[in-house]
């Protein structure tokens, strides 16, 4: 369990935590129960469930952060109420209600509310809702039972250097994803999938793999836990547009904030490997990430380097950085309504 009266905040990392209580729900015989707190851990479910074997599961990743005035605030949480519900139908799982999954983001984030770090460290309660098919199964089929989860602990930044450029891998030999596949779903398998060549990479020496197109192995995807953004001459943002990945809630912030709030071009399109060169900054970008400043990438041997030869964040990533986390702890108007107040 977490000594919260010991917890040094500032110098959290992304790991898991033990905390006092999660929320459960459960789906049988075509319905919901009400769901409810609970302070185990530890699941027991039948060993032929299909959340083991089959994969069908899907999750989500969110944050819980304190405004200056301690206040408790998600980050526009029916966009993930809304994903999670696409990722259970293309997985043959029952939807979770948009209210049954706020009640069970809420609940568990206030029953940890003490896990929730103070203003000012750059730290959040990460929030992990999951969705299993659980009950007895041995044929690929759906699951006869579903188990809704949300877990939460207290984390520092994903990348534990904080927002200092990493160095991506642009990955020529696996995908991530299939061309019509679930890359666009918030699945386990596509994280599996990705553990191999995000060791491969590691030992490489770099930070994190950015993979292809799965189809013709030239334009952009996304990094095994991020979309990714590219910054031209100009302010012009690119970001890749592609069916096999995550509608990432971070990435279409950022779209939003850089065209309405700093008046830059952003496109939304096919970037190709060529381009590269042409990059004056990138960045990853997600939940966990935040905005990390990509400052190398390495293609087929050759290692591309952006702003400040790949040693600082750019201008551009810096400012969208800024204000989108000032904008999370409330610091700056919330001028869109995307923050809501966990009461
Ligand atoms: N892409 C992948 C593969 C991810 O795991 C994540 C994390 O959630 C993202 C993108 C970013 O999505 P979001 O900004 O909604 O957290
Ligand atoms: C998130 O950013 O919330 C994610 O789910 C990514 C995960 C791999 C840590």
């Amino acid at each position: 369990m977490v000594d919260v009266k010991n917890t040094n905040w500032a110098k959290l990392d992304f790991s898991h935590k033990n905390v006092a209580y999660r929320f459960h729900a459960h789906w049988k015989d075509g319905k919901w129960d009400e769901g409810r707190l609970v302070t185990e851990n530890k699941l027991s479910i039948d060993e032929s469930a299909p959340c083991l074997h089959y994969g069908q599961q899907c999750f989500e990743g969110m944050k819980a952060q304190r405004s200056k005035d301690g206040r408790i605030w998600l980050f526009r949480p029916i966009e993930n109420a809304k994903r999670f519900q696409q990722s259970a139908r293309r997985l043959m799982m029952p939807e979770v209600p948009i209210e049954l999954f706020m009640k069970g983001v809420k609940e568990a984030v206030k029953a940890n509310a003490d896990y929730v770090p103070p203003y000012g460290y750059g730290a959040s309660l990460y929030i992990r809702p999951l969705l299993i098919g659980i009950g007895e199964n041995l044929g690929v089929r759906p699951a006869p039972e579903y188990l809704f989860i949300v877990f939460v602990c207290p984390v520092g930044p994903y990348f534990k250097q904080g927002f200092k450029p990493i160095s991506l891998k642009v990955e020529t030999e696996y995908d991530r994803a299939a061309p019509n596949g679930i890359g666009n779903v918030k699945a386990g398998g596509n994280y599996s999938a990705s553990l191999w060549p995000l060791k491969i990479a590691r030992e490489e020496g770099f930070d994190e793999v950015v993979y292809l197109d799965p189809k013709e192995h030239k334009y952009f995807e996304e990094t095994g836990a991020s979309n990714v953004f590219f910054v031209f001459e100009g302010n012009v943002i690119a970001t890749p547009k592609s069916n096999s990945i995550l509608n990432s809630i971070t990435r279409r912030t950022i779209v939003q904030v850089a065209r309405e709030e700093f008046g830059y071009t952003v496109e939304e399109r096919r970037i190709h490997v060529d381009e590269m060169s042409k990059f004056v900054e990138a960045g990853a970008c997600g939940t966990a990430a935040v905005i990390t400043p990509i400052g190398s990438m390495g293609y087929k041997g050759k290692i591309y380097k952006f702003y400040a030869d790949g040693k600082e964040a750019g201008p551009v990533t810096r400012k969208l950085y800024d204000y989108i986390t000032a904008l999370q702890v409330g610091d700056v108007e919330d001028k869109w309504g995307w923050l809501e107040e966990v009461t």
